[in-house]
């Protein structure tokens, strides 16, 4: 039988072998004990030296060839058998996995939802820092040194220079130093207040302020952009509230209430059985204000505002506790 013969016949044999069951079958056939390579080895041995010589080198090639092509065919079969077996692991009817959505945060709903409407009525966004100094977190705006009415709006004190802004009021401060009347911002951001946490108070929560400077800005100017905008914001049915209160950055100073969005009016929780619902602190802009930033307090006068932001998706979301808002749990966020 000739070697070069059963190489070939072999390695037709192991590339048609469909299975790794039928490719070791052509092992065993060509090089197993009594396979037909090992066989022709055997044989050589009654053949003269010379031609056992030729023949065995021969032989020993086709033999290492072989096992070569065997190795490759039975990984080869191998990674087809496996991808095969993890294919047949898929139940192709299950039904598919929700793909998750993401949405924005009930607070940031609400606050994109304030700026969008004080920016329709020609308001302007402008931001300040969070951490800020006595100058203007209180100086400027007219709290006395050493005067309790700095402690009706606390801070945190960072160092003996620096502190987190408890209002967004200095914004106020910050915009008429570099800018002439008239002025129409708005300031949203973040402020911290040494509160306790429970359901109503946070010691960090967003503000946002609202600030109009021009020559001849009066009170109704203020009830009316505040009694748009609480409708814009509540819906049309909501009557809007003035009462007196006290800042020292404005006079006449304001706490502006809705009408209660649950109970309209009867009483309820929510409301405390008032019917009101506070949600801003406002007033005309204190002449010693206007002269703090260089203002001619004679020419110029305006109006400022400010609201917390929770407190307004609390009563649009009718949410009874502040803190929800933090927690980040997956199954409140999801549902604005
Ligand atoms: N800064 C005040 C507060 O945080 C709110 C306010 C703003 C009041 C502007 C009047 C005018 O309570």
């Amino acid at each position: 039988m000739d070697i070069e013969q059963i190489g070939k016949d072999a390695l037709e044999e192991i590339k048609s072998a469909q299975t790794l069951e039928a490719l070791d079958s052509v092992r065993v056939r060509y090089l197993g004990r009594k396979g037909l390579i090992t066989n022709f080895l055997k044989e050589l041995a009654s053949l003269p030296a010379e031609e056992r010589k030729t023949k065995g080198r021969q032989a020993n090639l086709v033999k290492t060839e072989l096992s070569t092509h065997f190795e490759t065919r039975k990984a080869r079969l191998e990674t087809e058998q496996e991808s095969a077996s993890s294919q047949t692991q898929f139940d192709l009817t299950l039904p598919g996995r929700k793909s998750w959505l993401g949405n924005a945060h009930p607070i940031t709903k609400v606050l994109q939802e304030i700026v969008e409407i004080l920016v329709g009525m020609g308001f302007e966004e402008k931001l300040g820092p969070e951490i800020e100094t006595e100058f203007y977190n209180y100086t400027a705006l007219n709290f006395p040194e050493d005067h309790p009415a700095r402690d009706q709006i606390a801070c945190f004190y960072l160092d003996d220079k620096h502190l987190l802004r408890s209002h967004t009021s200095p914004v106020q401060i910050r915009v008429m130093e570099k800018e002439k009347p008239p002025i129409r911002i708005i300031a949203p951001g973040r402020v911290y207040r040494p509160d306790a946490f429970d359901a109503s108070h946070s010691p960090v929560f967003y503000q946002v302020e609202g600030l109009y400077v021009d020559e001849n800005v009066t009170l109704a100017e203020l009830k009316g952009t505040l009694e748009v905008f609480c409708r814009r914001m509540f819906g049309e049915q909501v009557k809007v509230r003035f009462s007196p209160s006290y800042f020292p950055f404005t006079e006449p100073s304001a706490e502006v209430a809705i009408s209660c969005v649950i109970c309209e009016g009867a009483g309820c929780k929510t409301c405390k059985n008032t019917g009101w619902l506070e949600i801003l602190g406002a007033g005309m802009v204190h002449p010693a204000v206007f002269e703090n930033v260089g203002y001619d307090s004679e020419k110029y006068s305006g109006f400022a505002f400010g609201m917390g932001v929770e407190r307004v998706a609390m009563i649009k979301y009718r949410i009874d506790d502040i803190r929800l808002f933090y927690e980040n749990d997956i199954r409140f966020i999801k549902q604005f």
